[in-house]
């Protein structure tokens, strides 16, 4: 069996996705012209030729000026719907979404809009495919604890549908302690709790996320390798790490794929994850960045299994939930 079929036939779970991520240049184009949106590009093409990114700023300005064309429900559910038919062929058995519900109440959109048009893709995807999924809020960290405290309360309605939260935009000089109060609360609630941490921000991140927002999975986690204690320490605790190799190298974590730490990470005893990001802007849903990584580190099939078997137990499901994918 080639490669790319014995990844797809790989049952694994999806752990770090931002939904906004998914917006292919061409649904934004169709979703601004339906809603009479303007956007900074002229055409599909011009789009793609501006993801050329050197840091995570410099993407983080496109991907929330092309978030600019969700205006409605059915806005959200095609997006979403487009993501599952994607994650479908890949053999992704389970999705947990990342949304941004900032990113959208700030243009005046609803917060119910979001997560309306969001959880019944998410039901459609279930009824069509048989792929179970999450919801993560994520709280923009460039914004203000008190920005997220009032995102929250907007929330209450609708915990029910809300699985988790999330840390997520720009890292550096927005450190998880930034936060403290808000994630506290979160845990209250009942919501799991998860963090970008150590993308571009350093180890120091990653411990204030485990330690003071008390994160059950790092997002990225790559820098961790710079400081041994925290290796060691992430090895013990089996914390697992949503990594994106594709999404590394086009923010430029890492120059090259080949350069990238995952096998390190691996061989460490780290529960290693394998997700995509946002793929419309990184050049690859999550079998692409199984492949390529496959190729470019040399991963055996046993590490290859390995990865994939990782997601799904590093998935917020139930063992009931869990058991016809192992
Ligand atoms: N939002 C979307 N993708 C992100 C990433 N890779 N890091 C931080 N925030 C993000
Ligand atoms: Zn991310």
């Amino acid at each position: 069996m080639d490669l790319e079929q014995y990844l797809r036939a790989l049952p694994k779970t999806e752990l770090h996705l931002h939904i906004e991520g998914t917006l292919e240049p061409e649904l934004m184009f169709a979703l601004a012209a339906r809603n009479r949106v303007a956007l900074p590009w002229r055409s599909v093409e011009e789009t793609r030729a501006a993801y050329a990114f050197d840091d995570l700023q410099s993407f983080l300005d496109l991907y929330y000026a092309g978030a600019a064309a969700l205006l409605h429900e059915q806005d959200f559910f095609d997006l979403a719907m487009a993501y599952f038919v994607r994650a479908h062929a890949d053999g992704v058995v389970h999705a947990e979404l990342f949304f941004d519900p900032q990113t959208h109440t700030a243009r005046g959109v609803a917060f119910a809009t979001v997560l309306d048009g969001l959880e019944r893709a998410c039901r459609e995807a279930h009824a069509r495919y048989g792929i179970s999924s999450r919801l993560i809020l994520c709280f923009l960290r460039h914004l203000s604890e008190e920005d997220g405290f009032a995102t929250l309360e907007q929330a209450l309605p609708h915990l029910a549908r809300i699985h988790g939260v999330g840390l997520d935009s720009s890292e550096r000089g927005h450190p998880p302690s930034k936060f403290v109060r808000l994630f506290a609360r979160c845990r209250e609630l009942g919501l799991h709790c998860v963090a970008h941490a150590g993308e571009e921000g350093p180890p120091a991140y990653i411990v204030e996320a485990l330690d003071l927002l008390k994160v059950e999975r790092i997002d990225h986690g790559v820098r961790a390798a710079e400081d041994p204690a925290l290796l060691e320490r992430l090895a013990r605790e089996q914390v697992p790490l949503t990594v994106c190799p594709l999404s590394n190298v086009k923010l430029r974590v890492f120059p090259a794929l080949q350069q990238h730490n995952l096998k390190i990470l691996l061989d460490a005893g780290l529960k290693v994850t394998i997700n995509s990001d946002d793929p419309a802007y990184f050049g690859g849903y999550v079998l692409e960045n199984y492949r390529q990584t496959a190729e470019a580190l040399q991963l055996s099939r046993a590490e290859l299994r390995r990865l994939a078997r990782n997601s799904l137990e590093a998935a917020f499901v139930g063992d009931a939930e869990r058991a016809p994918w192992l």
